[in-house]
């Protein structure tokens, strides 16, 4: 990869408290009845909430996160809302996908999980016949050729990046991310990092479910073995790692 998780949520972070600081130089005034301080658990608004809990991690309209957009509206119609849910109330075992709801330890109270559940599964692609959100593991033989077939392109020969893209086969790299993130990021793209959708690698020729369940097996069989990570796990559909 040319980018590093590390550096991108430090700087995410930097930036984040220079914004945060930006506030002192605010015209002096009355305060709106808006900027009364509210405890937490009052937030009803999706853009508040957002902004305070995911785009950190995920972008949001006006930022890019290390993370893959969950705004993104091809993405949104692939997800089911029970399995939505389910990851942001419980987060995803073995990566930093923390869980939200006061019950896993987390800020949100129910209703809230169910505000962002909702605004998020609002803004999904009007599409049908779209792949399945998790299938089971696939084949990393096969893998390598549906590689070339739609991802050479960018990602150049046997994954070691390319002059549109860097490299996806960095073990460090693939040890940070599920086998259903890759899948995530194949089926919705990377649209705001310049990487298509799995509707767009080969003009009029959309990927198959299987082909790509193998070339996430494929990307996946580039895990160290001897390296322990959690994320290695292929997650079950209800979105937790096995
Ligand atoms: C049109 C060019 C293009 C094609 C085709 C393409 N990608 Fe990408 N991909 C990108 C870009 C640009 C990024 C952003 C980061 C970078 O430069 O590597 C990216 C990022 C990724 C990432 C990292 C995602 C993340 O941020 O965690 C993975 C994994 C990935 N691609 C896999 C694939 C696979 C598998 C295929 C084929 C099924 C594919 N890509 C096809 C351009 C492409
Ligand atoms: C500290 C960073 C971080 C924060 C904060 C965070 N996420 Fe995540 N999230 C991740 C990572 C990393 C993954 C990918 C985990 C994996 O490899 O499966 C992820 C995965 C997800 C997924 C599943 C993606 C897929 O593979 O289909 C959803 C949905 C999601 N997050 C939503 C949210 C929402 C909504 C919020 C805010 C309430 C949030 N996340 C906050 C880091 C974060």
């Amino acid at each position: 990869m040319n980018f590093s998780w590390p550096s991108i949520l430090l700087s995410a972070g930097v930036s984040a408290g220079l914004f945060a600081m930006s506030g002192c130089d605010q015209l002096p005034g009355k305060p709106k009845e808006s900027d009364r301080w509210q405890p937490p658990e009052a937030i009803k608004d999706f853009k508040t909430l957002f902004g305070a809990n995911c785009s950190a991690c995920h972008g949001d309209d006006t930022s890019i996160g290390p993370s893959i957009s969950v705004q993104n509206p091809l993405y949104l119609a692939v997800i089911p809302k029970d399995i939505l849910r389910k990851i942001i109330a419980d987060g995803i075992k073995g990566t930093p996908m923390p869980g939200f709801a006061k019950a896993n330890g987390g800020d949100l109270t129910d209703e809230q999980v169910d505000i962002l559940v909702n605004d998020l599964t609002s803004k999904a692609a009007q599409q049908t016949n779209l792949p399945p959100y998790s299938a089971a593991p696939g084949d990393a033989n096969h893998g390598s050729e549906v590689y070339n077939q739609y991802c050479a392109n960018c990602h150049g020969q046997a994954g070691q990046g390319g002059e549109k893209a860097g490299a996806v086969v960095n073990p460090d790299y693939l040890h940070l991310v599920s086998d259903q993130y890759l899948r995530s990021v194949v089926i919705g793209g990377r649209p705001e990092l310049g990487m298509w959708n799995y509707q767009e690698f080969v003009k009029g020729h959309p990927m198959s479910s299987q082909e790509i369940a193998d070339v996430v097996a494929w990307l996946g069989s580039h895990r160290l073995t001897n390296q322990e990570g959690n994320a290695a796990a292929s997650p079950t559909a209800n979105g937790s790692s096995q």
